[in-house]
């Protein structure tokens, strides 16, 4: 396993938001995080990225420790939290919003990346020397997503990247999580769109008051349904 959470515990003031959380992940695997508001996801995903504290437990990456290292060093080892709140610089062109993804690379090493998001997100293509202020909402987020992507990232902690985007702008994000990325980059995917979720999932947990509850993969849940009614059984049992 390449990424191996041991009983991981963030105490945020008074608040336990991750508490007692194990979970092993294979590099190239996408696991997807669920739960309620409030119920840990973005809080797991920040402390695995060194953004938030862990009080109890171990992160390890690739067979190394990496719980004492601060963020921007686990970013050096390919460790990359895309926020449900990322913003693109507006006054920057999109161009330059893609070079600061890959601030840490080498121009060559940047060109090379710069042509694949190009070639997975057209768009950034066409108005790379626009400024990204004029972009659209769909486009800023294919923008956060290729900016990500710069960095060459080995584990994606991609918090609810499909919130507020149309369906197209969604579909295309989620073919390039399955397309480009699935078997090479291993992604923890938080999200409340169980459906557009389940198009790319491996395994998938279910948070509950910062506890994982619920561990399960792609084979148990045929179809949406099937993966609500999972929800809903650990949520009214209360775990
Ligand atoms: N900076 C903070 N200080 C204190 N408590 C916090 C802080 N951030 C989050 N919390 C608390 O930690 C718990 C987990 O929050 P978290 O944001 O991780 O949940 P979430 O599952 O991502 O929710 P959502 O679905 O709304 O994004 C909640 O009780 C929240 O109120
Ligand atoms: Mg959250």
């Amino acid at each position: 396993m390449d990424l191996k959470v041991k009983h991981l515990t963030v105490r945020l003031g008074q608040v336990r938001a991750v508490s007692g959380v194990s979970l092993s992940v294979r590099q190239g695997e996408i696991v997807a995080v669920f739960g309620a508001n409030g119920s840990g996801k973005t809080t797991f995903l920040k402390a695995i990225a060194g953004l938030a504290p862990a009080s109890e437990g171990r992160i390890t990456y690739h067979g190394e420790d990496i719980t004492p290292l601060p963020a921007h060093e686990r970013v050096a080892r390919g460790v990359y939290y895309v926020s449900d709140r990322a913003r693109v610089a507006l006054r920057m062109t999109v161009r330059e919003n893609l070079d600061v993804g890959g601030y840490l690379r080498t121009s060559a090493q940047r060109e090379i990346s710069r042509q694949s998001v190009h070639d997975l997100f057209p768009v950034l293509r066409d108005k790379a020397g626009e400024l990204a202020g004029v972009l659209s909402g769909g486009e800023r987020q294919m923008l956060v997503v290729g900016r990500a992507l710069m960095g060459n990232p080995s584990l994606l902690l991609f918090d609810e990247p499909f919130l507020g985007l149309s369906h197209e702008v969604r579909d295309r994000i989620l073919a390039v999580l399955e397309g480009a990325l699935k078997g090479k980059v291993t992604i923890l995917l938080a999200e409340h769109d169980l459906g557009a979720a389940l198009r790319v999932l491996d395994r998938y947990c279910i948070f509950l008051n910062g506890e994982l509850l619920h561990l399960g993969k792609r084979s148990d849940v045929t179809d949406e349904e099937r993966l609500r009614a999972v929800f809903r059984r650990f949520y009214q049992s209360g775990g």
